[in-house]
């Protein structure tokens, strides 16, 4: 209900009534804090996002070897899993060398040599049987991992903490280790 304060140019006018001034400035309001948003979400989502990823990076995923198959003898085993880089999501191929020890213990190593990251290979050089052997600069593992010392390597093989899940051999990310 308008409350009439006189005629302006032969217009009513009433306090009640919003003005052009006011009505400009809750449209410019409105407006700019429409525009802020739409700035600051992605920010935030560019801050935040990665944090949330990396949570979920810490997830097991499914190799194809079933844990019953895995026997003393080192297998290479390859495995896909989810990468996230910031807004960038791609697809890649893990490897890991999967055997069990002598107390029947599944043992994961990472295949990437602790010198300069070539791959290390396992039995394949032939005055060095039973070892894992880099062919780049000669480094030297032991079954475990452990660097051969006064071979290049200077740290051990990491280790992908694992689970069975239904019979299947599920590995986590690749952890260090204390050097030799
Ligand atoms: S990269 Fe493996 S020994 Fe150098």
């Amino acid at each position: 209900m308008y409350v009439k304060l006189g005629n302006r140019g032969g217009k009513s006018v009433s306090k009640d009534r919003v003005s052009r001034r006011q009505f400009l400035n809750y449209t410019l309001l409105g407006v700019g804090g429409f525009m802020a948003a739409g700035m600051v979400m992605p920010m935030a989502r560019f801050a935040i996002d990665p944090v949330l990823k990396a949570n979920a990076s810490g997830d097991f995923v499914a190799t194809k070897v079933k844990v019953a198959d895995i026997t003393e003898e080192p297998q290479r085993v390859d495995f896909k899993f989810d990468q996230v880089d910031a807004w960038y999501e791609s697809e890649e191929t893990g490897t890991a060398w999967v055997y069990k020890n002598e107390n029947g213990e599944i043992v994961a190593l990472s295949p990437v040599c602790k010198h300069l990251g070539c791959t290390v290979d396992w039995n394949a050089d032939e005055k060095n049987q039973n070892m894992f052997f880099c062919p780049c600069h000669y480094g030297l593992y032991e079954k475990d991992g452990t660097n051969v010392p006064g071979t290049p390597p200077l740290a051990p093989l990491d280790v992908y903490p694992y689970q069975e899940k239904d019979g299947i051999l599920y590995l986590g990310k690749a952890q260090p280790r204390e050097g030799a």
